[in-house]
């Protein structure tokens, strides 16, 4: 079914857009194998562009985007993967499986079980999951990579104003048919991104690799599932 801007209009008297929204928000997924096809530098330009209308507080825009292709791509997977070895971690937002309340941990649970089902893991082959986890310091294959970073003095506040970016990010590159993951993992290692990239500012919360989606990957078969409304959101009032 493809969305069609209904004659309509909202209340607001903007036209109804539900139908598009519907698309692209529950089109989006995150992808774990890519292939190799670059996106191109013109498309590149016009996702970066539209994700930069992200919301802030006070518009103060507190996010410094770094994208990464080509032969430093390369590289930076190569020194991803020799940190990884070497447990050299450098994280700039403190990380904690205490943060997780015990139904967050079980729906983090349920969905490992999917992805690692899909992979052929099973639940207690750690050494198993270790390697996926390190393999995917290469992107999933994906050819490029942008990592978002918070300006150096930020708390809470500032990230979630990045929070905000990064899935403005996600629905642009979506809405121009390019496929993404964003990967937490890569922010644990902060110091050798910011070596590589030749730079000394910025905190880095999070990283998107992206790029065209290999269908055919049983991987990318696996759906998360989402929480009943209520059990996330009350209408009071
Ligand atoms: C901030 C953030 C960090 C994430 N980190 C990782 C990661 O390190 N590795 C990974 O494979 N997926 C990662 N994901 C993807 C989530 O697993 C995924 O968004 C979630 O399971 C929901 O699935 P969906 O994006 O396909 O709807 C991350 C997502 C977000 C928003």
């Amino acid at each position: 079914m493809s969305p069609s801007v209904r004659a309509s209009t909202s209340p607001s008297g903007r036209p109804e857009l539900s139908g598009y929204a519907e698309e692209l928000i529950r089109g989006r997924r995150a992808v774990r194998a890519f292939r190799g096809d670059v996106v191109a530098q013109e498309t590149m330009r016009a996702i970066f562009s539209l994700a930069g209308a992200a919301p802030s507080n006070s518009n103060a825009q507190p996010w410094q985007v770094e994208v990464v292709s080509g032969a430093l791509r390369d590289r930076l997977a190569d020194s991803l993967q020799a940190a990884h070895a070497a447990r050299r971690v450098s994280v700039d937002f403190p990380y904690s499986e205490d943060m997780y309340s015990p139904v967050q941990q079980g729906r983090r649970t349920d969905f490992g079980a999917r992805l690692y089902g899909a992979l052929g893991i099973g639940r207690d082959d750690h050494a198993a999951r270790g390697a996926y986890d390190a393999e995917s310091l290469r992107f999933y294959g994906a050819p490029h990579v942008a990592f978002l970073f918070v300006s150096d003095r930020a708390d809470a506040r500032l990230a979630a104003d990045v929070g905000a970016y990064l899935q403005t990010l996600l629905l642009a590159m979506t809405a121009y048919g390019v496929d993404s993951c964003p990967q937490g993992l890569l922010s644990f290692y902060a110091d050798t991104v910011r070596d590589e990239l030749g730079i000394s500012t910025g905190k880095l919360l999070v990283g998107v690799s992206f790029g065209y989606a290999d269908a055919a990957a049983p991987v990318n078969q696996v759906a998360a599932e989402r929480a009943a409304l209520e059990a996330t959101t009350t209408f009071h009032g």
